[in-house]
């Protein structure tokens, strides 16, 4: 019982076409316009017209209508509003003013083994196919205080904290090391999305397919996350967020909702284990987050 998964997000964006386009490259399925689905998590995309980049609603499973009940609950005793409807049950978080709906859904199926290659025949390794993501693992919020909107999300929804890293607190359901992050920022924004994938040979495949001719799609990679075990790269969508492919053999080690809680004796660990250099000296840093901030007499 409880909740369990990212279910969806939606969002705005001001260059919607350009945006579908990126995320069909990715390797999700666009069902209908705007709307783009994973191999196994389904529609977990939404993209809407919008003239700035908005986080519209973020979308959360959880196992029954009792866990909606002790979520409101929870959400009355924080001093938060909640609505109930037969969509589930809505609530924005104070902080950053993203709608949270918590809806009951499915839990997914454990995620497929990583493909390795099963023969001497080389020309396995050779992907002649787009890579196709299987679920979307995280989604991180840039916000003007996160230990604030922490509490929406640990004492209101329910998660366990795993880490922080960078000044922000890594949140999860699960198994997973983190399904929602926070972190500082001057402003709400959507710092990435990440979509797991079958392997580090994927992320390899995949990333390197989405700047052939796109260089300054690149943001980081390829890299290994310390606290997190992720394997990751990051490229840059249109609309100013970034969109990671990843891949962690520990999410499928940790069958225990414990085994990544906060180890209060660790030092805090590096963003990356290892990663090739970055091109820029800040690669996670949206645009959004780069322009200068204008004083009075400027
Ligand atoms: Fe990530």
């Amino acid at each position: 019982m409880g909740v369990h998964r990212v279910i969806s997000l939606v969002r705005e964006v001001p260059n919607l076409p350009l945006t579908c386009a990126f995320y069909t490259e990715f390797g999700l399925r666009e069902t209908s316009p705007g709307t783009f689905a994973t191999e196994v998590g389904g529609e977990q995309l939404f993209l809407r017209s919008g003239d700035v980049p908005r986080i519209a609603e973020l979308n959360i499973a959880a196992d029954a209508d009792a866990d909606l009940d002790a979520i409101a609950q929870r959400f009355e005793e924080l001093g938060i509003a909640s609505v109930r409807s037969d969509a589930g049950l809505e609530a924005t978080e104070p902080v950053s003013g993203v709608l949270v709906r918590v809806s009951v859904a499915d839990r997914l199926p454990r995620d497929p083994a990583p493909t390795v290659p099963t023969s001497v025949d080389r020309t396995d390794l050779v992907q002649r196919e787009p890579v196709r993501p299987l679920r979307l693992g995280h989604v991180v919020i840039g916000c003007t205080d996160v230990e604030e909107a922490k509490r929406f999300f640990i004492d209101g929804i329910g998660m366990r904290l795993s880490d922080y890293v960078i000044g922000g607190p890594f949140m999860r359901f699960e198994t997973d090391h983190h399904n929602v992050v926070l972190l500082p920022a001057p402003m709400t924004l959507l710092h990435h999305t990440a979509w797991k994938v079958r392997g580090v040979d994927e992320i390899g495949y995949g990333g390197s397919r989405m700047i052939e001719n796109h260089p300054e799609r690149h943001a980081w990679g390829l890299g290994r996350h310390a606290a997190s075990a992720n394997y990751f790269w990051y490229l840059k969508d249109p609309a100013g967020s970034f969109s990671e492919y990843y891949y962690s053999e520990m999410d499928g080690l940790a069958d225990s909702p414990y085994f990544w809680d906060p180890d209060p004796g660790s030092e805090e660990l590096p963003v990356a284990a290892w990663a090739s250099p970055a091109l820029h000296d800040r690669p996670l840093v949206p645009e959004a987050m780069r322009a200068p901030i204008l004083t009075a007499d400027q």
